[in-house]
């Protein structure tokens, strides 16, 4: 059976920050992606962006912060379906832009050939329908379009402890993962590059913040799992009073080319 399903990050935002501030994940990606990025800022002309799965809005600013895409070119869009995000993103995303930043729930229809950027950063785990939202981004591309995605695979160390987890109660792995992507830019017939990432989760090692990691991971599904099998998932991974975790995920970018007039 493959159940995937959907996420609410609402109860679970201070877990991903926790995440997000003790782990070099982003900034890996955005190493990796400013080389991609930084050709877009070489027109002229408007640069619409779409940041499909924003969050708080956290990673976006980091990214163009980096970016330097000229305030008065940039127009940005985001996709957020958690409101206190798309608020939080707004507030944090609206100094880069001259323009009013727009937000919706989910992507609009008729958003054909509307971005010259489509950013998922660690987004498509939680997208249920994955192949037909894959493909309405896509289509959403301009013809010299770029899209930039990151998400991990079934050999990261953290999807391997939630797997564990889900099967302690007898549930297979309900998200996507980069395997999924991966088959479904096949099936889409798309041209992408994908690229190894590499990054270290490390923090002070406590009950407290093994559990954070987890309930991150585990979101809804946090209280049906046993306490100590979760939080004994770190135990291999001690180094003198913190945990440290090398793992990896991978990045996948398509650079449309629009076709020359000869
Ligand atoms: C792991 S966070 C990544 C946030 C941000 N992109 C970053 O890199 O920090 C995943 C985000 O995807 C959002 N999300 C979940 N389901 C989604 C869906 N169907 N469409 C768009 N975003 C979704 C969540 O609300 C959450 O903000």
């Amino acid at each position: 059976m493959n159940v995937t399903g959907s996420k609410s990050f609402w109860p679970i935002h201070d877990d991903y920050l926790f995440f997000q501030e003790q782990s070099t994940e982003a900034d890996e990606d955005l190493r990796s992606y400013m080389p991609h990025v930084h050709a877009l800022a070489t027109g002229s002309g408007p640069i619409r962006m779409l940041d499909f799965g924003s969050g708080s809005g956290r990673f976006t600013r980091q990214f163009l912060g980096l970016a330097g895409l000229p305030s008065d070119r940039l127009r940005l869009s985001l996709v957020e379906p958690d409101e206190e995000y798309r608020q939080q993103a707004i507030e944090q995303l609206q100094p880069f832009t001259v323009h009013p930043v727009q937000t919706w729930p989910a992507l609009p229809p008729h958003s054909d050939a509307r971005f010259d950027l489509v950013l998922a950063n660690h987004v498509f785990y939680y997208v249920p329908d994955l192949d037909e939202v894959l493909a309405s981004l896509l289509r959403a591309l301009t013809p010299s379009g770029l899209f930039l995605a990151a998400m991990a695979g079934k050999r990261n160390t953290l999807i391997q402890f939630a797997t564990y987890c889900f099967a302690l109660i007898n549930m297979p792995y309900p998200y996507h993962t980069a395997e999924d992507l991966e088959a479904s830019l096949d099936m889409q017939g798309e041209v992408y590059r994908k690229q190894a990432m590499h990054y270290e989760l490390a923090f002070p090692d406590a009950e407290e913040n093994r559990l954070k990691v987890m309930r991150f991971l585990m979101a809804d599904y946090f209280d049906e799992i046993p306490r100590q099998p979760m939080a004994d998932l770190f135990s291999p991974y001690t180094q003198t009073g913190r945990i440290v975790i090398k793992t990896g995920h991978e990045q996948f970018v398509i650079q449309r080319q629009a076709m020359r007039a000869t």
